[in-house]
């Protein structure tokens, strides 16, 4: 429906309310929270725009040929699981897929018949809603702070970090040039330039940066793109690197889980304390609360 129409419609109702109750209907329009999910902020708007120039350079399953490692990792994985990057693709934009055909959430479990068990999705980007979470609930101010983002892929915490936040500096560090390339892409048309930055480089070759860091972020940036020994050594150089004191540290998942079954001599305790978060800040939203619930915050101790 556009505009006129649905103007038309919202009169048409009006005109239909028993008259003695149409004041009371006129002021529940006016003071109601009830429309905030229908009216969405300029940033919001403006990172949903990224997504879609980036959902036109990308195929579907938002992963390239110059990344051999991470696809073979999800064909390997126990149960079957498909990449849906969730900065590109929100759940309704998902059942919109579904239904077009071009996309599904189930895979066929004995070949020709109804039996049907949901695919495992994983993402590779963070969602709009994690985004916002990090930057209006988990960090403090960060005006006049540097952050640095381990593993930058499609940039989404860096255009993130410029809209919500006051971060002087975000860098970005990405190994992967094809998605360099798509970062700059985006910093360009949106010029962000002033305060963004991608570096083009292993994060293991980064010690200046890591130390003058005042927030590191790591969506999960190891575990589909090296192999073990390569993700024991770069925690290694990370925990090694990233020593500011009172410094602040996001993982994704937890430190803990993200070490488990790699040999390192990091003592979590003399790095790290763990900042519990309330991940109940969107009561009256439906959202994926599992995936905020992955998100955890570090504060570096002092050495
Ligand atoms: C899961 S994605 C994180 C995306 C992004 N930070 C976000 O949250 O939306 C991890 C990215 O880290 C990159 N990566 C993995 N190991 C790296 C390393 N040693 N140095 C730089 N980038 C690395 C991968 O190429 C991949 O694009």
């Amino acid at each position: 429906m556009d505009f006129h129409s649905a103007r038309r419609a919202v009169l048409q109702l009006l005109d239909a309310v028993v008259p003695a109750d149409r004041p009371a209907l006129l002021r529940w329009m006016r003071t109601t929270r009830d429309f905030d999910e229908f009216i969405e902020d300029n940033n919001e708007i403006m990172l949903k725009n990224i997504a879609e120039d980036l959902r036109s350079c990308l195929p579907i399953e938002t992963m390239l040929s110059s990344e051999q490692l991470a696809l073979q990792k999800i064909q390997q994985q126990p149960e079957p699981t498909v990449h849906v990057d969730a900065f590109l693709y929100d759940e309704d934009f998902i059942d919109s897929l579904c239904e077009e055909g071009k996309m599904s959430r189930n895979y066929c479990m004995v070949c020709g018949s109804h039996q049907t068990a949901p695919l495992r999705f994983i993402s590779h980007s963070f969602s709009l809603v994690e985004l916002k979470f990090i930057y209006n609930h988990v960090l403090p101010d960060l005006s006049g702070k540097i952050l640095v983002d381990i593993g930058s892929r499609l940039g989404t915490v860096l255009y993130g970090g410029y809209l919500y936040s006051s971060a002087l500096q975000l860098y970005g560090v990405e190994m992967n040039e094809d998605f360099c390339q798509l970062q700059e892409m985006v910093i360009k048309k949106y010029q962000f330039a002033d305060r963004i930055k991608v570096l083009h480089a292993d994060i293991c070759t980064q010690d200046s940066l890591l130390q003058n860091a005042d927030v590191v972020i790591m969506n999960n940036v190891f575990e589909y793109f090296l192999n073990e020994a390569e993700q024991a050594r770069a925690w290694e150089y990370i925990s090694h690197h990233v020593r500011k004191q009172g410094s602040l540290l996001i993982t994704v998942p937890s430190l803990q889980e993200a070490l488990s079954g790699l040999q390192t001599n990091i003592q979590l305790s003399l790095w790290v304390e763990e900042i519990p978060l309330t991940y109940d800040v969107y009561p009256e939203k439906d959202i994926d609360r599992e995936a905020l619930e992955q998100i955890h915050l570090y504060k570096i101790l002092q050495h």
